[in-house]
């Protein structure tokens, strides 16, 4: 039998997992930098800062976050996930799908009709992932100098 996952609302007690989870290789240990964003989207509860979790049999399988920001690059109000990861032995379950779907719906419900993100041009997977929900090039780009 399939087990129950369920998408929540992460609480303060999720940080730990999540730091777990990110640190996949080869990603390496970033404590503060999720401490920082716990401070800020979890404890603050506000309806433009989402971070969810996926969770099953009370161990955390996956994450996403995303926040309303306004007039940045003089963009009107919009949707931005800047993370989301599956817990490798769980990918391609439709985890990352749900998260995102849930994500859009807070989005929406914050009040927003774009979502945006950013992908590395190398990482294939998160391309492909990203384009599969509905996701396509939009109207900016990056632009970035090397500082010596
Ligand atoms: C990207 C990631 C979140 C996807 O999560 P997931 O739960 O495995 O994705 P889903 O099962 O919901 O897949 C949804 C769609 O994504 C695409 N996709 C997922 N895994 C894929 C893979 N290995 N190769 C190609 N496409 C893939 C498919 O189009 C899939 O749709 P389909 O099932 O109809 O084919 C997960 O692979 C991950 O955590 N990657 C490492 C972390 C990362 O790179 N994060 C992004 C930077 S912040």
């Amino acid at each position: 039998m399939k087990n129950h996952i369920s998408i929540r609302n992460a609480v303060p007690s999720d940080l730990e997992a999540v730091i777990a989870l990110d640190r996949v290789l080869p990603n390496e240990a970033k404590p503060e930098y999720w401490q920082g964003i716990f401070t800020h989207y979890v404890a603050a509860g506000k309806k433009d800062r989402i971070f969810l979790v996926a969770e099953t049999n009370g161990k955390i399988i996956g994450f996403i976050a995303g926040e309303v920001r306004a007039w940045e690059f003089g963009s009107p109000p919009c949707g931005w996930v800047f993370a989301i990861t599956v817990s490798p032995n769980e990918r391609e379950t439709s985890i990352g799908k749900r998260m995102f779907d849930e994500m859009a719906a807070l989005l929406k419900q914050a009040g927003v009709s774009t979502v945006r993100t950013m992908v590395d041009l190398d990482n294939k997977l998160t391309l492909s992932f990203f384009r599969s929900m509905g996701l396509r090039t939009g109207k900016y780009i990056e632009l970035e100098k090397q500082l010596d």
